[in-house]
């Protein structure tokens, strides 16, 4: 059977992560658990470094911000990207240096505003003119100067979920490239702010390289073109993030073109540089990947607690729902599954494979089809769900009543506990009422 990456593998049957029983450990920890593997967020935290240069890769931390998580990317020397003061606060507590880090976001609060300024962050990127003013507000206020770009949509269309395609003219995000001038006749103004660079994340899980280099194209002659009209230097390109995995093994029926993506950051980046040695010259590329970089180093593992034939289907319902993996509601998002008890046997019996919670939408299946698992799978056996190290972790919920689940990291041969599951009494510590 064809497995994920260089970490997984198959001992006496069973499912392991950099050598480690997950059978054993999903016992030991209970279920729903995540496990990451420290080797392969190496792995790949060193593959874009190679790619970009260390310095110009800033990881999204809306793909992961774990404290554990945080801490590995900063030993290697990665710098962040922030969407939010409570990302910022995660950031700087795992011990990124304020000019580590960027801000993005559509709509930044005035505390979020002045927080950048105060810290002295490397750059804000700007969503707006009305954004500009604000910033230029907090940095008055606090008397110092903050460095700015704009975020410049190119109007191209990845490909990917319709959600993720962010560059698009009708996304919420940034200014057009026709706006773009105006916006950065205005911040030359100064007045508390610095313009330095332009921004331009296209989407996530970008399928095709071809894409990446057609939006840095767009927005980097749009960039040569204020340059050479307003007479100033645009000394960085930050494209963004959207450097996709591959999330499907074998053909899938119904299953979109993204899902089976695999582009390397080396590619990307010599693709980026290029259009950009052309247009922008020796202006520095900056890079935001989030999803690469953590994606494939977690499992999560969930235990069958229900088995049955129904309308003539077989049917496993298990501990793991969209309260632990929002994205395989919402996006109908596709990660590979296979038995962490028996690994090794064939996987050639169709399943509906439908989560905990008390709703018919609430299913782990393939394309909107049934999960190719082994045959005769009992209660109390564990299924691993692959590739689910970015955006997870970030937006479970406690929805029916389900505290949130634990996550292991491997490191060295070791198991680690990097969060902890959730208590009942942690359901319900923010709710008050009056004694009537
Ligand atoms: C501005 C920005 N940068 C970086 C990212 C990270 O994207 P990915 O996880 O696909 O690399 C995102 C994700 O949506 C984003 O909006």
């Amino acid at each position: 059977m064809f497995l994920f990456n260089e970490s997984l593998s198959v001992s006496n049957g069973r499912l392991c992560l950099d050598g480690v029983d997950l059978v054993e450990v999903a016992e030991e920890f209970g279920t729903p658990l995540f496990v990451f593997s420290e080797e392969t967020i190496k792995r790949r935290a060193e593959e874009v470094a190679a790619a970009f240069g260390r310095e110009n890769v800033y990881y999204a931390s809306k793909a992961n911000s774990n404290l554990a998580v945080l801490r590995l990317i900063r030993s290697l020397g990665l710098n962040v990207e922030v969407s939010s003061e409570g990302e910022l606060f995660a950031a700087l507590k795992a011990g990124f240096r304020p000019d580590q880090v960027v801000f993005n976001g559509a709509a930044k609060t005035m505390r979020e505003l002045r927080a950048a300024a105060e810290l002295g962050l490397h750059c804000v990127n700007l969503d707006s003119l009305c954004e500009l003013d604000r910033l230029r507000q907090a940095a008055r206020e606090l008397g110092v100067e903050i460095n700015v770009a704009f975020r410049v949509s190119s109007g191209v269309l990845a490909g990917t979920h319709t959600s993720f395609e962010t560059a698009a003219s009708f996304s919420k995000f940034g200014v057009t490239l026709e706006e773009a001038e105006e916006a950065y006749r205005e911040a030359l103004k100064g007045d508390g702010v610095n313009p330095i660079g332009i921004h331009c994340h296209i989407a996530s899980q970008v399928p095709r390289v071809k894409v990446f280099e057609e939006g840095a194209y767009r927005v980097s002659m749009t960039a040569r073109r204020i340059e050479e009209n307003l007479g100033f230097k645009i000394s960085e390109f930050n494209m963004g993030g959207g450097i996709p995995i591959p999330y499907a093994r074998g053909l899938i029926e119904g299953l979109p073109e993204y899902f089976y993506a695999r582009i390397p950051p080396q590619e990307v980046a010599a693709r980026v540089r290029k259009v950009l040695d052309e247009t922008l010259g020796d202006a520095r590329l900056i890079a935001e990947p989030g999803r690469y970089v953590v994606g494939d180093s977690a499992v999560l593992l969930t235990q069958i607690q229900n088995v049955k034939r129904k309308g003539g289907e077989s049917w496993v319902m298990v501990d793991a729902g969209f309260n632990v993996l929002l994205d395989a509601f919402s996006y109908k998002w596709y990660f590979h599954m296979v038995s962490a008890n028996r690994a090794g046997e064939e996987h050639d019996q169709p399943y509906m494979v439908g989560g905990p919670l008390c709703d018919g939408g609430d299913l782990l299946l393939a394309g909107g089809q049934h999960r190719m698992l082994p045959r005769n799978l009992k209660v109390g056996e564990y299924l691993a769900v692959l590739d689910t190290g970015a955006y997870t972790l970030e937006q479970m919920s406690q929805f029916n009543g389900r505290p949130r689940p634990a996550a292991l990291m491997i490191s060295n041969g070791k198991v680690k506990l990097i969060r902890r599951r959730e208590s009942l009494e942690d359901l319900v510590k923010n709710d008050f009422y009056e004694e009537k």
